[in-house]
């Protein structure tokens, strides 16, 4: 399970996070909503080890990682796929499946078989360029670099950003197949709300850098949550 107890994160003098509590369990989707700048890519990054928060305190399986660099947090099973989803458009599709082996012994350095078969695309297109491949295609294979470390902990900032309907059903399904799989914790980022309800075993709602709503998805308003998303 992941804590976050009530993190501080500031950019320089600018603060993007006030007292942030949020927990994501095994075999969940934990849903983080809210409107642009309102704190939820802050947020990831304070899971992932991307930025220090400058108090409060994160916690998985049990052990203190506040202050743990980011390739530590991988390597106890931290995967990310980021927002604008950081494909390398000049290396082929291996190659940037590649870039996700980063803290793997050299002998497990090879793509999990099941990746394939979570995203058959893939697959066909593994010598084509990262640049050639369209945005959904780009979507799916963020999600399978961070897939390569078999991660316990998936945290997906905005995965159906500039994606066609399509392919955000397919997501849709890849997330909740992993989700039911059971062991893997979900922290799923999205401002795409019936995508988000739909999945979302728990939700917690920002707003300017704060906790404004947070509970088990099917016991909220969806209306109240809509509320604070709606621009
Ligand atoms: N690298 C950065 N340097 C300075 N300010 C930042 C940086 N990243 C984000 N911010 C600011 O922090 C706030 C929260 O941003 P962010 O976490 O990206 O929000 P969201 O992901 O919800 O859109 C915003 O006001 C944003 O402008
Ligand atoms: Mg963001």
């Amino acid at each position: 399970m992941l804590r976050v107890e009530n993190a501080q994160l500031y950019y320089g003098a600018a603060i993007a996070l006030r007292g942030v509590s949020l927990e994501a369990r095994e075999g969940q989707v934990t849903c983080v909503l809210g409107r642009n700048g309102v704190g939820k890519t802050s947020l990831l990054r304070a899971i992932t080890g991307m930025h220090a928060i400058s108090s409060g305190r994160i916690e998985w399986e049990g052990e203190d990682i506040t202050k743990l660099p980011a390739y530590e947090r991988a390597r106890r099973g931290i995967a990310t796929v980021p927002q604008g989803r950081d494909i390398f458009p000049l290396l082929t599709v291996r190659e940037n499946l590649a870039t996700g082996f980063g803290i793997l012994e050299r002998r497990d350095r090879k793509v999990p078989d099941e990746i394939f078969d979570l995203f058959p695309v893939l697959a066909q297109m593994l010598d084509r360029r990262g640049g050639d491949l369209s945005g959904g295609q780009q979507q799916q294979l963020a999600i399978a670099r961070a897939l390569v470390i078999r991660p316990r902990l998936l945290v997906l900032d905005e995965p159906t950003e500039g994606i066609q309907p399509s392919i955000i059903k397919d997501i849709g399904t890849i997330i909740a197949m992993l989700r039911d799989r059971g062991d893997m914790a979900i922290v799923l980022v999205e401002q795409y709300f019936d995508f988000a309800f739909d999945l979302a075993d728990t939700v917690t709602v920002l707003d300017r850098g704060k906790v404004v709503l947070s509970g088990v998805a099917q016991d909220m308003v969806a209306e109240e949550v809509r509320s604070y998303i709606a621009i």
